[in-house]
């Protein structure tokens, strides 16, 4: 696969206006991709759980562009927001030798998150999957030889990974891979590609939820976590060690060893976390609360022999997984033993899914 081959296949042969509305959900990778090179390209190849229920809707209206730079606005919950506006900018300079519609349209975006506001879910992945998805519905619309539902699919992760690059993992699920992998047929750097390979029957449905102990904007973006892992004394290693998890997960996915999938997806969690104290300048993003959950959690596993575990995104959040079978059990701990430890005591309740829909 090469770049070259997500480049428009013809000149635009119509103009339009109209509108076109998709909600794509967030996902949470169980290996974690942190450090990248050049065009958005990761270090070392991820794999994540496709969400269902953290999802951007997003409708992209579009009109043939009325002076010579085209322009856009965007609204989040029908309210303007420049703010969002740079993020916007740098991902359309980014993806306008792809897909060249966004020179010469103007658009208005108008978006919401099914999750609360400020919650500190990363919103990235959802809505810049999102977004992706609108350009490359439109896209398909102007060309007079529409290019398959596969490689529209494909082109759309290509185009969400120039936004955030664990983007390009929402635009399909349940399993995606993203990062060339050795072991992984058909796995790329450019796009996520659904998971080949057998899985076992525990890990289909599995649950998530997620407990909100830090809502609000994160101190340290990810944008320079990742600049930080170029200089980072442990990075090699780190990168080796997120290939070497992916590989041992293929057969631990298969067989549903769900006791080696534990301790794979734990350690991703805190090895990322590891990266981020031990870079310079360091820093944390876990607080008091996430640790008391950990530990929670550890005890709860070692007296019940439940199958619930953890791990953790970017921030002081703490993702419970677990398999659909424990879901009564796990939430009962949950409410009872965690929720005192979230902001306002929330937390919200979600599985995998399938990845981004047209509405
Ligand atoms: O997509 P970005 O650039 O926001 O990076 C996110 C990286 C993590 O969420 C921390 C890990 C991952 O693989 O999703």
């Amino acid at each position: 696969m090469t770049e070259d081959q997500f480049l428009p296949t013809e000149t635009y042969s119509s103009q339009l206006e109209g509108s076109v509305s998709v909600q794509s959900p967030s996902n949470i990778a169980l290996v974690k991709y942190w450090g990248k090179y050049g065009d958005q390209l990761p270090k070392n190849a991820s794999i994540s759980f496709t969400l269902s229920n953290c999802r951007t809707k997003t409708t992209l209206k579009y009109k043939p562009k009325s002076s010579e730079n085209a322009v856009f606005e965007v609204y989040l919950d029908k309210t303007l927001a420049p703010d969002f506006k740079p993020k916007i900018e740098q991902f359309f300079a980014r993806i306008e030798r792809y897909i060249p519609l966004v020179k010469e349209y103007d658009f208005i975006i108008e978006t919401t998150n099914s999750f609360p506001h400020s919650s500190g879910i990363a919103s990235s992945a959802s809505g810049m999957s999102a977004l992706a998805m609108c350009m490359m519905e439109l896209e398909q619309k102007l060309l007079s030889k529409p290019i398959s539902n596969e490689d529209a699919l494909q082109k759309a992760s290509f185009l969400a990974r120039l936004g955030s690059g664990s983007a390009a993992r929402s635009i399909e699920g349940p399993l995606v891979v993203w990062g060339e992998h050795s072991k992984i047929e058909g796995s790329s750097n450019l796009v996520g590609t659904q998971y080949p390979y057998e899985v076992h029957p525990f890990f289909q449905d599995y649950q998530d939820t997620i407990l909100l102990v830090e809502t609000g904007e994160k101190q340290v973006s990810s944008t320079v976590g990742h600049n930080l892992m170029h200089d980072h004394p442990f990075s090699e290693q780190r990168f080796q060690q997120a290939n070497d998890n992916l590989s041992k997960l293929i057969s631990i996915l298969k067989e549903g060893t769900i006791e080696a999938f534990i301790n794979i997806v734990e350690s991703e969690a805190l090895s990322l976390h590891a990266m981020m104290m031990t870079s310079n300048p360091y820093f944390i993003l876990m607080k008091p609360n996430t640790l008391e959950i950990i530990n929670r959690i550890w005890k709860y596993r070692r007296e019940t022999g439940s199958n619930v575990c953890f791990t953790l995104d970017a921030g002081a959040n703490v993702h419970v997984l677990y398999p659909k079978k424990e879901k009564d059990t796990v939430l009962a701990f949950i409410k009872e033993e965690l929720a005192i430890f979230c902001m306002d005591g929330s937390f919200i309740e979600d599985q995998t899914g399938m990845g981004a829909t047209l509405l």
